[in-house]
């Protein structure tokens, strides 16, 4: 089956959230991962500070439509795309849409790689967002290998 990526970041347009942030991402991600299940699309999704940063991956079509669906978000404004491109295998194979905040600073300080997601002014770039989406694909890989381990 063919794979593909997309990746990109986005400017949260606080004025247009329904409801106090927390809930809004509950709601939000309930919504997306029922979409995303029914369109095969996995991925995750970090919080940072003014922005969003999400990778997308599933079959071109699919993930060129929730792109789309992104795009025409009115939650969301000042989309960068950072990575749009064919993929040889799923980083979140399991994740309809893994999900992290980072607001706090606490993950970056300990893992230097998410540093660069941080509010910088300058672009995030396709290394910066590998190196990031591979930490937590990775953190999520061992856990799965625990739990087979402990055969939980
Ligand atoms: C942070 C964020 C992430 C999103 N991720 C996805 C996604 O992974 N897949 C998707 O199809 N839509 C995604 N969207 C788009 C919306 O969830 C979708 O357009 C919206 O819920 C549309 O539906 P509704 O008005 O019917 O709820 C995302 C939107 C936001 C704000």
């Amino acid at each position: 089956m063919e794979l593909y990526r997309a990746c990109y970041r986005s400017k949260i347009e606080w004025g247009k959230l329904r409801l106090p942030l927390p809930d809004e991402i509950d709601n939000t991600l309930l919504r997306i991962r029922r979409i995303n299940r029914k369109a095969g699309v996995t991925g995750a999704l970090l919080l940072v500070d003014q922005h969003v940063i999400q990778v997308l991956e599933g079959q071109p079509g699919q993930v060129l439509d929730s792109v789309y669906c992104v795009m025409n978000d009115p939650r969301l404004h000042a989309i960068e795309g950072i990575i749009h491109e064919p993929a040889d295998f799923r980083l979140f194979p399991n994740s309809l849409m893994f999900f992290r905040d980072l607001t706090d600073g606490v993950a970056a300080s300990q893992h230097p790689v998410l540093r660069p997601l941080l509010d910088h002014p300058g672009e995030v770039t396709r290394e910066e967002a590998y190196l990031a989406f591979g930490h937590f694909a990775a953190e999520l890989q061992e856990g799965r290998l625990t739990n087979d381990m402990l055969m939980i």
